[in-house]
């Protein structure tokens, strides 16, 4: 598993663009700072795709044309074009659904009251655990459709509605199928550690001891994860047991993520320094020196807007990440708990709304930085050469309208590793 996939990789000249935003970031893992706010934007500009990869970009007036005339191309007059989305935190399989949660939230109930209840994330898990791999792949790959319609390009998807070794290792294997016969580039992530299931129910220590002894090993073998999550949370997994399955993870060969500070401060950020966690997410309530924790160690902040959203519980301090240097990206964590939605440019847009992020910062935010957060921005994220030719091509008449009009999608095609997609 978590081998390189094979599709067949096309050429296509996208010509005409009116506005390109190449989000460059000449070599740069992540853009931090100020430079959040450069787009590297060109106007009446082209991208020329070979064998998936693009090979040259810049204004048409500087095209020097030579294609044989049967090299595919795409007028794209009109339009507005930009890096695919990377969408670098989801939870994008699961079974069943929670809208009757979402009826208890409209009346007043919290997610951890429903949680406490018997539901929430346990009641995914129940439905998880009931269906095939089969299953669990056509539901996911419907979803990945989709997302691709609105412009996301790559995608990462935990595991974590199992809860034990049959059910973790069959979400894995299902989400590995898909990388392998999908479009999409899929991301796997091990988040066994997501919430203690009902067998462990008085015994966090022995389910924590489960993931350690077997289920981690297991998936490190089999290569069935490229990241190791953990929801640290009171309730959940304390900072100590949530160090010692991140460390085991690395000892593996899955590089550790968390999921911080979301309902409580509980030092996640800090957490996530001390192990070197590629990206910390949430951070809903995060301290200042979690903030510096988290520059001083160059982990990417993965802010969540849609679950502020969608709980209504605060936004994470955005406008001080950036402000602090933190590289920040943006991503969904679509789940049918905490935000039932994948739509990037909503994410953006509430990200501008209610966190002040600039239009150009979530932009940034929603495609090299959060190629950053799963360690791939030599390979996506921005318009360059040599980086695959992801690009989604929008009806807008410049960037901004695709997070100042808002709620609709205006992605008119995509483009996967040159490939022009029908929808
Ligand atoms: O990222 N915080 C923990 N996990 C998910 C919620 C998953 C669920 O409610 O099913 C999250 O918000
Ligand atoms: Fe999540």
């Amino acid at each position: 598993m978590l081998t390189e996939t094979h599709h067949p990789e096309v050429n296509l000249f996208v010509k005409n663009i009116s506005q390109l935003v190449t989000v460059a970031a000449h070599g740069k893992r992540a853009k931090t700072g100020r430079d959040m706010r450069e787009l590297g934007v060109l106007s009446d500009a082209g991208v020329l795709c070979r064998e998936g990869l693009i090979s040259w970009v810049g204004t048409m007036r500087d095209w020097s044309g030579g294609l044989s005339p049967d090299f595919p191309e795409f007028d794209a007059s009109g339009t507005v074009v930009l890096p695919g989305f990377v969408d670098s935190h989801t939870h994008a399989m699961f079974a069943g659904d929670r809208a009757d949660e979402f009826g208890m939230r409209a009346r007043g109930a919290t997610y951890q009251e429903i949680a406490e209840a018997g539901g929430g994330i346990l009641s995914t898990v129940r439905s998880v655990r009931a269906a095939s791999k089969k299953e669990l792949k056509r539901t996911t790959s419907r979803y990945l459709l989709d997302m691709m319609r609105h412009g996301t390009t790559t995608v990462e998807i935990k595991s974590g509605y199992g809860l034990d070794m049959d059910s973790e290792v069959r979400m894995l294997e299902g989400i590995n199928e898909l990388a392998q016969e999908e479009m999409m580039t899929v991301v796997p992530t091990f988040l066994g550690a997501h919430a203690v299931p009902p067998e462990y129910k008085r015994d966090t220590g022995a389910y924590v001891a489960l993931i350690v002894d077997h289920i981690l090993p297991y998936i490190g073998k089999k290569n069935l994860a490229r990241f190791c999550d953990v929801f640290c949370e009171k309730g959940y997994f304390e900072t100590e047991a949530s160090e010692k399955i991140l460390f085991e993870g690395k000892r593996m060969g899955l590089e550790p993520k968390i999921h911080a500070e979301e309902l409580t401060a509980s030092g996640g950020a800090e957490l996530a320094a001390k192990v070197g966690a590629v990206s910390a997410d949430h951070l809903e309530r995060i301290t200042p020196p979690g903030i510096r924790a988290l520059r001083e160690a160059g982990v990417v902040a993965g802010i969540l807007p849609g679950v502020s959203f969608f709980l209504n519980h605060g936004y994470a301090p955005a406008r001080a990440l950036i402000d602090a240097g933190v590289p920040v990206a943006l991503a969904t964590d679509f789940n049918p708990g905490s935000c039932m939605s994948y739509s990037m440019p909503l994410m953006m847009s509430i990200a501008c709304t209610q966190m002040h992020m600039a239009p150009e910062e979530a932009i940034t935010a929603a495609t090299i930085n959060g190629a950053a957060a799963l360690r791939l921005s030599s390979t996506c994220g921005s318009i360059e050469v040599g980086k695959q030719a992801d690009l989604l091509i929008a009806d807008v008449p410049d960037y901004r309208h695709l997070v100042y009009h808002f709620g609709t999608n205006h992605v008119r095609r995509t483009v996967k590793r040159g490939t022009l997609l029908e929808f």
